[in-house]
């Protein structure tokens, strides 16, 4: 099953939630693949996994095959295809190709047998790396930070999940949406929270990733946060959501 997470916002959660879920999921046997599609390439520097020779865009470039791209990291079952600096110039090398928005889609199939989830992270745009990518999967997963204008850009983003359906890839689903950065004793995250459950129901993950300094500490040491520090509330939040995960889409399944 391929997973993008996508939200146009910047600094929500997109990164932190990718790298935390996948750990999580590749702890428990799960064989996972993290694909970074965005040129500021976060997450396979939190997985500590980095190499511009064999990033996402050498792969886009034809100069390496998907699959020789796929690098190793430390922890067993997560593999990586990193993101490079000059992933930024496919938005515009490719403005006029008629099948960009296929971009991913077309060196994807290769390796979807070989996992159990790929999941892909987007850049804080709705340009072509974060249509490409969900051209490119069955769902889409959108993380929510607990703070003021949180919502606004969501219409815009839902309105945008439902062109791709429409108009590229009608199998994409909403996963759901993870309320982030959750601060108990701040009225404004409970008044966030209560807004994003009436307006989109059971589609909101139960548990929210609560505001942990451990969480944004991991990445600086190239280490997802359950493997940096397992016990904190920010990991155990994760272990949670991988949970709830696992349960929707044994539910997809079912369907
Ligand atoms: N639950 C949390 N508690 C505390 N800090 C967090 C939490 N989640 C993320 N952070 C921190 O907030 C910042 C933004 O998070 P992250 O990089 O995951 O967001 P993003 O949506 O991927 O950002 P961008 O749009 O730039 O790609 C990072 O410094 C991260 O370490
Ligand atoms: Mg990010």
């Amino acid at each position: 099953m391929i997973i993008t997470i996508a939200n146009q916002k910047g600094g929500v959660g997109k990164t932190t939630t990718v790298v935390n879920l996948a750990t999580a999921l590749a702890s428990i046997d799960k064989k996972v693949l993290v694909i970074d599609m965005d040129p500021q390439y976060n997450s396979s520097m939190s997985i500590g996994v980095y190499n511009p020779k064999l990033s996402i865009y050498r792969v886009f470039s034809n100069e390496v095959k998907i699959n020789q791209a796929i690098q190793k990291s430390q922890i067993p079952n997560l593999d990586v295809i990193s993101a490079c600096e000059d992933l930024a110039a496919a938005e515009y090398e490719l403005a006029d190709d008629e099948n960009r928005n296929y971009l991913l889609k077309g060196h994807i199939n290769s390796v979807i047998n070989d996992y159990d989830y790929i999941f892909i992270d987007t850049p804080p745009t709705l340009g072509l790396l974060t249509i490409s990518s969900l051209v490119a999967s069955d769902e889409i997963l959108i993380p929510v930070q607990c703070e003021f204008f949180a919502l606004e850009g969501l219409s815009k983003l839902i309105k945008t999940i439902d062109a791709v359906k429409t108009n590229l890839n009608s199998n994409l689903k909403l996963n759901g949406i993870v309320l982030t950065m959750y601060d108990r004793r701040n009225s404004l995250s409970s008044l966030i929270e209560k807004e994003a459950r009436e307006y989109f129901e059971a589609k909101v993950y139960k548990f929210n990733v609560p505001r942990n300094v451990r969480l944004s500490e991991a990445p600086s040491h190239g280490l997802p946060a359950i493997i940096y520090d397992l016990k904190c509330s920010g990991s155990q939040a994760y272990i949670a959501l991988a949970k709830e995960f696992l349960e929707r889409s044994m539910d997809q399944i079912g369907k």
